[in-house]
């Protein structure tokens, strides 16, 4: 699927450069347990998959640079020295965030044009946002030898989001995204930056996702909203992140902190005890407790920490009255996107449909169903 977004992007590159590009591949990710807790220091258990987003890219001698995103036809110049954050939602903040981000490292980026095309729908909570980010860093680095490790360019990409986007994001979808291994989750530890590969092989088992194709708005403010009530939660109890903190240092200061956040800091540390536990689920092949976990992470988001929405609560319950799927629950940022399943293969045709139907009854609109296969972080194609 990859293969087709490369050839289009390179043959529209010589097409409007007149020169053959660099081509890089970037993917989305999943997220099988571990929400909301990257920010927190804590674990998450994401992997890259075969979609995500391709770029053409080659240095300029125009005197300026060229961005180019296939799907949106849209096309945007802009000159190094003079970057700054374009207006709220528009695409080019991903591109002109990564560049400043490099430049205030004090490295040289020459002009260069670019042109991207993705397969990941936006919204679905899938990173392409990171995807994007970090195919810009990547070719970046190799175009210009800017010699940046991988961490560096994952750290450039998130901060590129933070100053030039405006979510105050974790590191867990650029580090997916970058680091990912075919057939294998990563149990990273967001405290350290460091993950544990886990070959993910769940036999007459298989992940799906399904798509609410809904994406709320106000989803970003309300990321940041959570993403400060944890940190002052953090700096009452006098510790770095949630990760340092148990449930009995949380009960010691209930009284300085309102309900709700009260459940938004407890959801954190549980969901980091979840995300062990499912690690070690894994590792026991014991895919009943892996799903029973997956289920307790959704209705932790759902009723804890307040990111899911009607959609996605609707498709997990779905997947709750149907004894082949596992686990389920919503995936990534919250407030739409998709749910991501655990069934077994045999049922998944059945599962799909029925799924889908109720949702269509239920809302009027469609959901949309995605195989995955999990895959190679960011590259370059030759
Ligand atoms: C978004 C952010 C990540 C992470 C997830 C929630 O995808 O970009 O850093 O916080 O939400 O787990």
């Amino acid at each position: 699927m990859s293969a087709v977004l490369i050839k289009d992007v390179k043959e529209e590159f010589i097409k409007t450069f007149k020169e053959q590009p660099l081509l890089v591949f970037s993917p989305g990710r999943i997220n099988i347990i571990g929400e909301h807790v990257d920010y927190n220091g804590g674990f998450v258990f994401p992997a890259a998959v075969d979609k995500g987003i391709a770029a053409a890219i080659q240095k300029s001698d125009s005197g300026s640079c060229t961005a180019i995103a296939l799907d949106l036809d849209s096309t945007i110049e802009f000159d190094l020295d003079k970057l700054k954050p374009s207006k709220e939602g528009s695409w080019e903040n991903y591109v002109f965030g990564v560049v400043a981000e490099i430049q205030n490292r004090n490295k040289v980026v020459g002009d260069f044009n670019i042109i991207f095309k993705g397969n990941i729908p936006g919204g679905a909570g899938m990173s392409s946002s990171a995807a994007l980010e970090n195919s810009v860093v990547f070719g970046l680095n190799e175009l210009f030898d800017l010699g940046l490790t991988k961490t560096e360019m994952i750290l450039i990409s998130q901060k590129a989001e933070h100053n030039y986007v405006g979510v105050n994001c974790g590191i867990m979808d650029q580090y997916a995204s970058m680091f990912g291994i075919e057939n294998n989750a990563l149990l990273l530890d967001c405290r350290t930056i460091e993950a544990k590969p886990y070959e993910i092989d769940f036999k007459d088992h298989q992940l799906i996702l399904i798509n609410t194709n809904v994406k709320h708005s106000l989803s970003d403010s309300a990321y940041n909203d959570r993403r400060s009530a944890c940190e002052s939660i953090a700096k009452l109890l006098n510790i770095e992140t949630l990760r340092e903190a148990t449930e009995a240092d949380l009960e010691k200061i209930i009284d300085k902190v309102t309900p709700e956040n009260y459940q938004k800091a407890l959801f954190v540390i549980q969901e980091i005890a979840r995300t062990q536990k499912a690690a070690k689920a894994i590792e026991d092949n014991d895919l009943e407790k892996l799903g029973a976990l997956i289920y307790g992470s959704h209705n932790g988001l759902q009723h804890q920490y307040k990111v899911s929405c009607s959609e996605l609560d609707f498709l997990v319950d779905q997947a709750k009255k149907n004894k082949s799927v596992l686990g389920a629950r919503m995936m990534g940022g919250g407030f739409g996107g998709c749910t991501i399943n655990l069934i077994a293969r045999d049922e998944v045709k059945a599962f799909a449909e029925s799924a889908s139907k109720a949702y269509k009854n239920k809302f009027d609109k469609e959901c949309s169903v995605y195989f995955i296969e999990l895959a190679e972080g960011t590259h370059i194609v030759q």
